[in-house]
């Protein structure tokens, strides 16, 4: 499978085959990492990683992968470069193309990213934005393989802000699988038509399906994964919390939920998750709004059926895979 200087900018891009390979490959690059084996496949490679958001998991991950891949990096925070202040996309990308071989880009909208791809002449992976996470994708389905051992049929309800990056990345990447995703939501965060209508004509190709439902009893029966994310995204405004709250707490993942998935049920959150008081944010506005917390309990969390940090982990392992592959270190 040759990769080499494709953009990661969103699963829709990418055949099924092409997904299943960078699973795979990641797998590979996991199991020779735990091994001790280098693979500095991109050495005097240097690669810029841009957050106009923060980050935890994804910088880590990009970091720690492109220095085992043998190659530099550089960090620009959301402050303290000239993006979108004084310089356009298009120039930073010309720019960034000249001194990099590969740009991370974290911020709002997809055509911003987009727009870096067209402009830069070197393969820009999207690190998330307000439409889509393919990063996390693959790290989720390297997770969900190694604990269900398959992808493919895979019934994974998806709970809460179904009108954001995640669950838009999920609708795209049950489709291209063939697995069949549960959106469990008020409808007033179902999210916009077009694109679920788009992921239903591919999951009539792949054998996939994708459901959209208010009912949260209904929707988290029989499920193989139950998956949520915060109710609140970054960027959003602080007034959205108090209505949140109200529309998607009949959506938090609790031990109800699971139990009536399955006990072999997994759980899995892309993180940051607010399942207890022991963050800023989520002291202030338990204080505020009387909770302790929020999209998911701390039972479920701390549960044996919580795969969320195998799940953080995996985001090293599949990033290094996504830019490995595009940077052409195999071909
Ligand atoms: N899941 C995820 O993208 O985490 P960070 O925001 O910490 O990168
Ligand atoms: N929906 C969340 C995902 C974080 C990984 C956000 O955009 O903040």
């Amino acid at each position: 499978m040759d990769l080499k200087g494709r953009n990661f900018l969103k699963l829709l891009d990418y055949t099924p085959e092409e997904i299943e390979y960078l699973v795979n490959l990641a797998a590979d690059l996991k199991y020779m990492k735990k091994k001790g084996v280098l693979v500095d496949k991109l050495r005097g490679k240097n690669v810029a990683l841009i957050f106009e958001k923060t980050s935890t998991r994804t910088r880590c991950s990009f970091e720690v992968a492109a220095h085992d891949l043998g190659m530099g990096t550089t960090y620009l925070d959301p402050k303290s470069s000239q993006i979108g202040m004084k310089e356009s996309i298009a120039d930073t990308a010309r720019v960034l193309g000249r001194m990099f071989d590969g740009i991370e880009y974290r911020g709002y909208g997809q055509e911003i990213v987009e727009e870096l791809a067209r402009y830069a002449g070197v393969p820009v992976w999207n690190g998330l934005t307000n439409e889509f996470h393919p990063t996390q994708m693959i790290a989720d389905l390297l997770t969900i393989k190694e604990k269900l051992g398959r992808i493919k049929g895979v019934k994974l309800v998806y709970m809460g802000d179904a009108r954001y990056n995640m669950a838009n990345s999920w609708m795209v990447t049950c489709a291209k699988m063939g697995m069949h995703l549960t959106l469990c939501s008020n409808k007033e965060y179902f999210p916009e038509e077009k694109l679920v209508k788009t992921c239903m004509d591919i999951a009539a190709e792949t054998g996939g399906s994708i459901t959209l439902t208010e009912d949260p009893i209904e929707g988290t029966k029989d499920q193989d994964v139950v998956y949520t994310d915060v109710w609140v995204s970054m960027g959003e405004p602080d007034e959205a919390w108090a209505k949140r709250i109200k529309d998607l707490s009949p959506y938090q993942v609790n031990r109800d939920v699971m139990e009536r998935a399955g006990k072999d049920a997994i759980f899995m959150h892309c993180l940051p998750a607010y399942h207890d008081l022991k963050t800023e944010i989520g002291r202030e506005k338990g204080e505020q709004f009387g909770f302790t917390e929020l999209e998911v309990t701390d039972e479920v969390f701390e549960s044996a059926q919580s795969v969320v940090f195998d799940e953080a982990e995996n985001r090293m392992h599949t990033i290094k895979a996504i830019m490995a592959a595009t940077m052409g270190a195999f071909v």
